[in-house]
């Protein structure tokens, strides 16, 4: 076993494992993970959201099994979170997005591949045990899109994501600081002069790269920067990496591109309309096509100073009314008390994304596993000592297993990490 394998073995929380990702990863990468818009209120405020919640406890009752399973959109998992898209996963480890996918089938769930990963849907897909959804962003523009739709269907993706809610990209202050496009820029066509100021951009790195050799080794092993090859343009060329910027701000979802993805996509597979804030959209997907519906504020790094998802869920979701969708959420997901406090609003499933990137980040398959297991061990102590045996029970007892928070201010909670 490696030191590094160690450490992951010996975290306990999620938080240790994102430590590890901080310690593994070169700043100018994790931070792209870290970050939140503006701010950053909304990205803080996700994870404070549920560390202010209060459960109920019932003694004196054993349970010899646990269950939970749930069902959504159709398909069942064993467990009641899958992994959210996170794009460039694979800046973190090589094959990140493969490794995701592999993991989360070995715990009967789903993976959510973004359109923006380095790696292809077929080899996430095959990779995979438990079904994979593929998260569509219009990068590249219609004819692009559908060319991704259709690799998605043949590769067996059992669910496309739509994602409305990055019409501009939110402002990520302190990544955008770093610089990050301009020192991957590569050198080809520049003249001398910029030739320099690339170059000592480059080496300004190094005191960063030199402290986190085992991270350096395996990005240059992996072919170096990510290239996005599940956006192949008509020359059948991948987008580069450094188009990403330029990319998504033409890239803006409509109501009415949902009509021609959703013909595109058929009506087999279910399609999922994720970065919902309010009861009317979630209404309107539904009208459109749509048969679930993902509560999210892009984990705080689109629009600054929106609600905390778990309150936009309390809210919003009553207002919805009469309806058949399946209604999931991501933002602030920790850990197992968080997922209980989630599904008691009758949720089928919660997402993961910056705690998959701190799995991944800080060990591959042995990091990401290790999240796992955390979550599921949390998740079960949390069900024993609340006194329900399983997710149906959770979500059916609902604001029965919550309690009212009277403590004043914020001086008793944990420091806020990620
Ligand atoms: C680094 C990073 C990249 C992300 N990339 C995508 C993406 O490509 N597509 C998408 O729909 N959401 C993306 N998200 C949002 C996540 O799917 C999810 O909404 C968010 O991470 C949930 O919050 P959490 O990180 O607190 O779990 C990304 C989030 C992070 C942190």
């Amino acid at each position: 076993m490696s030191r590094q394998d160690r450490k992951i073995a010996d975290a306990l929380t999620t938080e240790d494992l994102w430590k590890l990702m901080r310690r593994r990863v070169p700043p100018i990468v994790s931070e792209y993970f870290r970050g939140g818009a503006d701010a950053e209120t909304t990205m803080r405020g996700n994870v404070r959201a549920f560390q202010q919640s209060l459960t109920t406890a019932h003694g004196a009752l054993k349970f010899p099994e646990l269950d939970m399973s749930s069902s959504v959109v159709g398909q069942s998992i064993d467990v009641p979170w899958f992994i959210a898209p996170v794009g460039s996963l694979r800046s973190l480890y090589p094959k990140a997005d493969a490794i995701a996918s592999r993991v989360a089938g070995e715990y009967g769930t789903v993976m959510a591949l973004s359109t923006l990963s380095g790696t292809t849907l077929e080899e996430v897909a095959e990779a995979s045990t438990g079904g994979c959804w593929f998260q569509l962003y219009l990068c590249g523009g219609r004819e692009t899109a559908l060319r991704g739709i259709a690799r998605a269907k043949k590769a067996g993706f059992k669910g496309l994501i739509l994602t409305m809610d990055t019409g501009v990209s939110g402002m990520r202050a302190m990544h955008a600081r770093m610089k990050p496009m301009e020192a991957a820029a590569p050198f080809k066509g520049l003249g001398l002069g910029e030739m320099i100021t690339l170059a000592l951009r480059k080496i300004a790195l190094g005191p960063q790269m030199m402290v986190r050799l085992p991270w350096l080794l395996d990005h240059f092993g992996d072919g170096g920067l990510i290239k996005f090859v599940n956006v192949i343009d008509e020359n059948g060329d991948p987008m580069p990496y450094t188009d990403i910027g330029q990319q998504l701000a033409a890239s803006a979802v409509t109501w009415d591109d949902l009509k021609w993805v959703k013909e595109a996509w058929g009506d087999e597979n279910p399609l999922i309309i994720k970065g919902v804030h309010c009861a009317y959209d979630a209404r309107k997907a539904e009208e459109l096509g749509a048969t679930g519906v993902i509560w999210s504020n892009h984990g705080g790094r689109q629009q600054d100073r929106v609600p905390p998802v778990l309150h936009i869920v309390e809210k919003e979701m009553p207002l919805v009314g009469d309806t058949k969708l399946d209604f999931m959420m991501d933002g602030g997901i920790r850990n197992g008390t968080d997922i209980l406090i989630a599904l008691s609003y009758g949720l089928k499933a919660v997402g993961i994304g910056r705690v998959t990137a701190a799995g991944v980040g800080a060990g591959g398959y042995t990091g990401l596993n290790r999240a796992f297991e955390i979550l599921k061990s949390d998740l079960d102590r949390a069900m024993r000592l609340v006194g329900v045996q399983s997710v149906e029970e959770i979500q059916s007892r609902g604001a029965e297993l919550r309690r009212e928070n009277l403590l004043m201010g914020d001086g008793h909670l944990p420091p806020f990490e990620f």
